[in-house]
């Protein structure tokens, strides 16, 4: 084999196991509503607040988009579908709640906030422990 195609090849070989290991969409799209909401969590300005809670809402349209894994693996038929329906039912709760949130914020009820982030506590655990795989 030709000596300088060598790195060439590594370097091919390199790419493909990145992108193998990269994450599933919607985990980066989880990651961008955990942001935007760890920071909403954390914050005490009212227009700040807002505007995380508009950039949580972004990310969770995003999710909408996509499928767990977990439901992926399903074959096709009414308990994948249902499946899927309870998934898009539950991320549609989350999007009320952070447009909820945004209004407490503009209003500034900042222990409305708090309560609101409590319910989403439970929504996130709830989803998490129907449709995410084990380690
Ligand atoms: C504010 C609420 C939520 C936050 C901050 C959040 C955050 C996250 C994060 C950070 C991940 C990536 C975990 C990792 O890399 O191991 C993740 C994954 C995931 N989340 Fe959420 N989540 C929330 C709510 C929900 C809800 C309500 C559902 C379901 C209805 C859900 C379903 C999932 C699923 C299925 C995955 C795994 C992705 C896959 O299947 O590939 N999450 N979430």
């Amino acid at each position: 084999m030709n000596q300088r195609l060598l790195p060439a090849i590594f370097a091919a070989t390199l790419c493909l196991c990145a992108t193998a290991a990269e994450d599933p969409p919607l985990v980066k799209h989880m990651e961008q509503v955990d942001d935007a909401y760890k920071a909403l969590r954390k914050t005490e300005d009212a227009a700040k607040g807002a505007e995380l809670a508009r950039e949580a809402q972004n990310a969770v349209v995003k999710t909408l988009g996509e499928i767990p894994t977990m439901i992926s693996k399903m074959p096709d038929g009414p308990e994948r579908a249902k499946a899927a329906a309870t998934y898009r039912h539950m991320v549609g709760q989350l999007y009320v709640k952070l447009c909820e949130i945004e209004k407490a914020f503009l209003d500034n009820q900042l222990d409305r906030v708090a309560a609101l982030v409590d319910e989403i506590k439970e929504l996130k655990k709830q989803g998490h422990n129907e449709f995410m795989e084990d380690e």
